[in-house]
């Protein structure tokens, strides 16, 4: 899937820090993109400030809505015909001891980090594998390689890692059908969700940005036909080491 200028890319979470990036890097290669978010005009914004705005479609989504990420994928067909990539970018984040956290926040990062990938690519991969092939690009995170997942990140980290172990098994069920499955592990990243956070680093220039974690999508999708990257890791580059980008033992808010 080198030449992206034919493909059809549906991108969630488009009106963020890493979605945004990644819809940038995409418009470039003159990719037909459907930028998804809840903030409609946030993302006719950022369609305003992109080449080839022809090419752009916005689509008001609360992902968390079975109802909307069906008439996502719809209009999507019904404008382009098809739909070759789906990066699932959207997220919310949630930083509490477990006992202390928002019940609802449980719910909405279920729904919003996880079920709504899964839903998605469900909705998605039959189109993929009627056409013979497509790609299902996954934002997940660095967290997953921590392990026991860090304190008060639980919740979040552990759909993430349910959201790895879903990612591979999906590339090894669709293979056969020419469905690439990639799932980006970003360590911490400066956009609005870090932040919201506590305890990140105050040496702001640890930070990565997002297009780092957008070029990595750039070089999944553009790998030869039989080349799909599975999992790629892009984690802060700390020279020299001094302390973690996030403590590893955080303290409780209370204390
Ligand atoms: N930043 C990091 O350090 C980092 C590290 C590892 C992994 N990640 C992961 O990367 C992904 C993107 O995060 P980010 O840092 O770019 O966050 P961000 O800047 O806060 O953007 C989050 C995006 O998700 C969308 N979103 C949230 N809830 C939604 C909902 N219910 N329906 C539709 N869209 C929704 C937001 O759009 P609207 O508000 O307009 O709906 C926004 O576009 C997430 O999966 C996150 O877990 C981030």
């Amino acid at each position: 899937m080198s030449n992206l200028g034919d493909k059809v890319c549906i991108i969630t979470g488009a009106s963020g820090g890493i979605g945004k990036s990644v819809v940038e890097k995409l418009a470039a290669q003159g990719t037909n993109l459907v930028l998804a978010a809840r903030r409609e005009e946030v993302l006719e914004d950022i369609k305003k400030s992109l080449p080839n705005q022809e090419k752009v479609l916005c689509i008001r989504c609360d992902v968390t809505k079975q109802s909307d990420l069906e008439n996502l994928v719809n209009k999507t067909i019904d404008k382009f015909g098809k739909i070759d990539i789906v990066v699932n970018g959207a997220g919310v984040s949630s930083q509490y001891p477990f006992w202390q956290q928002p019940v609802e926040d449980i719910e909405k990062i279920m729904h919003t980090n996880y079920y709504s990938y899964v839903m998605l690519s469900r909705l998605v991969v039959n189109h993929m594998k009627d056409a013979g092939g497509g790609h299902i690009v996954n934002i997940t995170s660095g967290s997953v390689m921590v392990d026991p997942p860090p304190r008060n990140f639980i919740v979040y980290t552990s759909l993430k890692v349910a959201l790895r172990a879903f990612a591979k098994g999906l590339f090894w069920e669709m293979r056969d059908f020419g469905i690439k499955v990639t799932s980006i592990f970003p360590g911490v990243t400066r956009t609005p969700l870090t932040g919201k956070l506590k305890d990140i680093s105050e040496e702001g220039g640890r930070l990565m940005e997002p297009e780092a974690i957008a070029d990595t999508v750039l070089f999944a999708l553009t790998q030869s036909e039989n080349t799909c990257p599975l999992e790629l890791a892009v984690i802060n580059q700390q020279t020299p080491w001094k302390k973690p980008v996030i403590p590893f033992k955080q303290d409780h808010p209370e204390k």
